[in-house]
Protein backbone atom coordinates (compact mmCIF):
# COMPACT_ATOMS: atom_id res chain seq x y z
CA UNK A 1 0.00 0.00 0.00
CA UNK A 2 2.98 2.49 0.98
CA UNK A 3 4.88 1.70 -2.13
CA UNK A 4 1.20 2.37 -4.17
CA UNK A 5 1.01 5.93 -2.48
CA UNK A 6 4.46 6.83 -2.84
CA UNK A 7 4.11 6.04 -6.24
CA UNK A 8 1.00 8.08 -6.74
CA UNK A 9 2.78 10.56 -4.99
CA UNK A 10 5.84 10.70 -7.22
CA UNK A 11 3.22 10.94 -10.02
CA UNK A 12 1.77 13.98 -8.93
CA UNK A 13 4.92 15.51 -8.28
CA UNK A 14 6.26 14.78 -11.30
CA UNK A 15 3.35 15.55 -12.93
CA UNK A 16 3.46 19.07 -10.85
CA UNK A 17 7.02 19.64 -12.03
CA UNK A 18 5.92 19.28 -15.50
CA UNK A 19 3.31 21.75 -15.13
CA UNK A 20 5.60 23.86 -13.53
CA UNK A 21 8.13 24.51 -16.20
CA UNK A 22 5.42 25.05 -18.48
CA UNK A 23 4.44 28.09 -16.19
CA UNK A 24 7.70 28.99 -16.12
CA UNK A 25 7.75 30.68 -19.51
CA UNK A 26 8.49 34.31 -18.91
CA UNK A 27 5.68 36.74 -18.87
CA UNK A 28 7.83 38.92 -21.96
CA UNK A 29 7.60 35.00 -23.90
CA UNK A 30 3.87 34.62 -23.50
CA UNK A 31 3.31 37.47 -25.27
CA UNK A 32 5.79 37.12 -27.56
CA UNK A 33 4.38 33.15 -28.20
CA UNK A 34 0.88 34.08 -28.39
CA UNK A 35 1.18 37.16 -30.70
CA UNK A 36 3.27 34.60 -33.07
CA UNK A 37 0.60 32.12 -32.91
CA UNK A 38 -1.81 34.30 -33.83
CA UNK A 39 0.16 36.24 -36.88
CA UNK A 40 0.70 32.83 -37.72
CA UNK A 41 -2.96 31.81 -37.78
CA UNK A 42 -3.55 34.82 -39.75
CA UNK A 43 -0.96 34.01 -42.53
CA UNK A 44 -2.40 30.65 -43.08
CA UNK A 45 -5.87 32.30 -43.48
CA UNK A 46 -4.26 34.81 -45.55
CA UNK A 47 -3.46 31.78 -47.98
CA UNK A 48 -6.76 29.94 -47.66
CA UNK A 49 -8.87 33.31 -48.30
CA UNK A 50 -6.29 33.96 -51.61
CA UNK A 51 -7.71 30.23 -53.35
CA UNK A 52 -11.31 29.88 -51.90
CA UNK A 53 -12.64 33.82 -51.46
CA UNK A 54 -10.50 35.63 -53.52
CA UNK A 55 -9.17 33.57 -56.23
CA UNK A 56 -6.21 35.48 -56.78
CA UNK A 57 -4.65 32.34 -56.41
CA UNK A 58 -4.79 29.26 -58.36
CA UNK A 59 -7.18 26.37 -55.57
CA UNK A 60 -4.27 23.98 -54.52
CA UNK A 61 -6.28 21.52 -52.26
CA UNK A 62 -3.02 20.66 -50.75
CA UNK A 63 -2.02 23.96 -49.65
CA UNK A 64 -5.38 24.76 -48.71
CA UNK A 65 -5.53 21.87 -46.21
CA UNK A 66 -1.66 22.39 -45.18
CA UNK A 67 -2.90 26.06 -44.21
CA UNK A 68 -6.51 24.85 -42.52
CA UNK A 69 -4.36 22.10 -40.22
CA UNK A 70 -1.79 24.59 -39.05
CA UNK A 71 -4.36 26.94 -38.40
CA UNK A 72 -6.55 23.96 -36.42
CA UNK A 73 -3.09 22.47 -34.05
CA UNK A 74 -2.07 26.63 -33.41
CA UNK A 75 -6.24 27.26 -32.27
CA UNK A 76 -6.09 23.88 -29.95
CA UNK A 77 -2.55 23.92 -28.71
CA UNK A 78 -3.91 25.85 -25.19
CA UNK A 79 -3.05 29.37 -26.03
CA UNK A 80 -4.73 30.24 -23.01
CA UNK A 81 -1.75 29.03 -21.10
CA UNK A 82 -0.04 32.67 -22.51
CA UNK A 83 -2.13 34.74 -21.05
CA UNK A 84 -0.77 33.93 -17.73
CA UNK A 85 0.02 36.84 -14.68
CA UNK A 86 2.25 39.84 -15.78
CA UNK A 87 1.42 39.72 -19.35
CA UNK A 88 -1.89 42.15 -19.24
CA UNK A 89 0.15 45.06 -20.23
CA UNK A 90 3.11 46.22 -22.01
CA UNK A 91 6.97 44.99 -20.76
CA UNK A 92 9.25 47.98 -21.75
CA UNK A 93 9.31 47.82 -25.51
CA UNK A 94 7.27 44.95 -25.53
CA UNK A 95 3.79 46.04 -26.60
CA UNK A 96 0.54 44.18 -26.12
CA UNK A 97 -3.16 44.62 -27.52
CA UNK A 98 -4.54 42.08 -25.01
CA UNK A 99 -7.35 44.10 -23.27
CA UNK A 100 -7.25 44.06 -19.34
CA UNK A 101 -10.70 43.20 -19.56
CA UNK A 102 -9.75 39.99 -21.25
CA UNK A 103 -7.92 38.98 -17.87
CA UNK A 104 -10.77 39.64 -15.69
CA UNK A 105 -12.86 37.10 -18.00
CA UNK A 106 -10.95 34.51 -18.24
CA UNK A 107 -14.04 31.87 -18.93
CA UNK A 108 -15.62 33.99 -21.48
CA UNK A 109 -12.26 33.77 -23.51
CA UNK A 110 -11.66 30.10 -23.24
CA UNK A 111 -15.25 29.95 -24.86
CA UNK A 112 -14.05 32.45 -27.47
CA UNK A 113 -11.07 30.21 -27.92
CA UNK A 114 -13.35 27.00 -27.82
CA UNK A 115 -14.89 28.24 -30.65
CA UNK A 116 -12.22 29.11 -32.36
CA UNK A 117 -10.70 25.57 -32.15
CA UNK A 118 -14.30 24.29 -33.10
CA UNK A 119 -14.75 26.01 -36.57
CA UNK A 120 -10.74 25.90 -36.97
CA UNK A 121 -11.45 21.47 -36.89
CA UNK A 122 -14.70 21.52 -39.08
CA UNK A 123 -11.84 23.98 -41.56
CA UNK A 124 -9.49 21.09 -41.23
CA UNK A 125 -11.91 18.74 -42.32
CA UNK A 126 -13.53 20.67 -45.04
CA UNK A 127 -10.33 21.42 -46.68
CA UNK A 128 -9.28 18.05 -46.64
CA UNK A 129 -12.18 17.07 -48.44
CA UNK A 130 -12.01 19.48 -51.42
CA UNK A 131 -15.50 20.76 -51.46
CA UNK A 132 -14.80 24.61 -51.97
CA UNK A 133 -18.30 25.89 -51.47
CA UNK A 134 -17.75 23.85 -47.76
CA UNK A 135 -14.28 25.15 -47.34
CA UNK A 136 -15.80 29.03 -48.20
CA UNK A 137 -18.17 28.41 -45.70
CA UNK A 138 -15.92 26.75 -43.06
CA UNK A 139 -13.25 29.44 -43.86
CA UNK A 140 -16.18 32.23 -42.42
CA UNK A 141 -16.91 30.70 -39.58
CA UNK A 142 -13.25 30.81 -38.52
CA UNK A 143 -12.86 34.14 -39.57
CA UNK A 144 -16.31 35.24 -37.17
CA UNK A 145 -14.38 33.42 -34.40
CA UNK A 146 -11.54 35.63 -34.68
CA UNK A 147 -13.37 38.72 -35.22
CA UNK A 148 -15.92 38.21 -32.02
CA UNK A 149 -13.03 37.86 -29.68
CA UNK A 150 -11.01 40.45 -30.82
CA UNK A 151 -14.20 43.19 -30.87
CA UNK A 152 -13.93 42.51 -27.22
CA UNK A 153 -10.65 41.46 -26.16
CA UNK A 154 -7.91 43.07 -28.72
CA UNK A 155 -7.36 46.75 -28.48
CA UNK A 156 -6.20 49.32 -31.46
C1 LIG B 1 -10.06 34.16 -27.75
C2 LIG B 1 -9.62 35.40 -28.32
C3 LIG B 1 -9.00 35.47 -29.68
C4 LIG B 1 -9.27 34.68 -30.78
C5 LIG B 1 -10.30 33.57 -30.92
C6 LIG B 1 -8.40 35.15 -31.82
N1 LIG B 1 -7.63 36.18 -31.37
FE1 LIG B 1 -6.25 37.21 -32.45
N2 LIG B 1 -5.72 38.25 -30.80
C7 LIG B 1 -6.34 38.15 -29.58
C8 LIG B 1 -5.65 39.01 -28.62
C9 LIG B 1 -6.01 39.21 -27.17
C10 LIG B 1 -4.60 39.61 -29.32
C11 LIG B 1 -3.56 40.60 -28.77
C12 LIG B 1 -2.34 39.77 -28.28
C13 LIG B 1 -1.25 40.63 -27.70
O1 LIG B 1 -0.92 41.68 -28.30
O2 LIG B 1 -0.70 40.26 -26.66
C14 LIG B 1 -4.68 39.11 -30.69
C15 LIG B 1 -3.80 39.47 -31.69
C16 LIG B 1 -3.87 39.06 -33.00
C17 LIG B 1 -3.00 39.49 -34.06
C18 LIG B 1 -1.82 40.47 -33.92
C19 LIG B 1 -0.58 39.66 -33.52
C20 LIG B 1 0.64 40.53 -33.27
O3 LIG B 1 1.68 40.23 -33.85
O4 LIG B 1 0.56 41.48 -32.50
C21 LIG B 1 -3.40 38.85 -35.20
C22 LIG B 1 -2.79 38.98 -36.57
C23 LIG B 1 -4.52 38.01 -34.84
N3 LIG B 1 -4.80 38.16 -33.50
C24 LIG B 1 -5.18 37.17 -35.71
C25 LIG B 1 -6.14 36.24 -35.32
C26 LIG B 1 -6.74 35.28 -36.21
C27 LIG B 1 -6.43 35.15 -37.69
C28 LIG B 1 -7.62 34.56 -35.48
C29 LIG B 1 -8.51 33.44 -35.91
C30 LIG B 1 -7.94 32.40 -36.72
C31 LIG B 1 -7.57 35.07 -34.12
N4 LIG B 1 -6.65 36.09 -34.07
C32 LIG B 1 -8.34 34.60 -33.09
C33 LIG B 1 -7.42 37.38 -29.26
C34 LIG B 1 -7.98 36.41 -30.07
Amino acid sequence: MKTVIAGALSALLLGGAVTAAYAQVSPEDQIEIRQAGFSYMAWNMGKIKAQVIDGSVEYNQQQVSAAANAIDAIANSGMGALFGPGTEKDIGDLHTRADPALFENMQDMAELAGNLGTAASNLAAKAEAGDQDEIRVAFGEVGKSCKSCHEKYRME
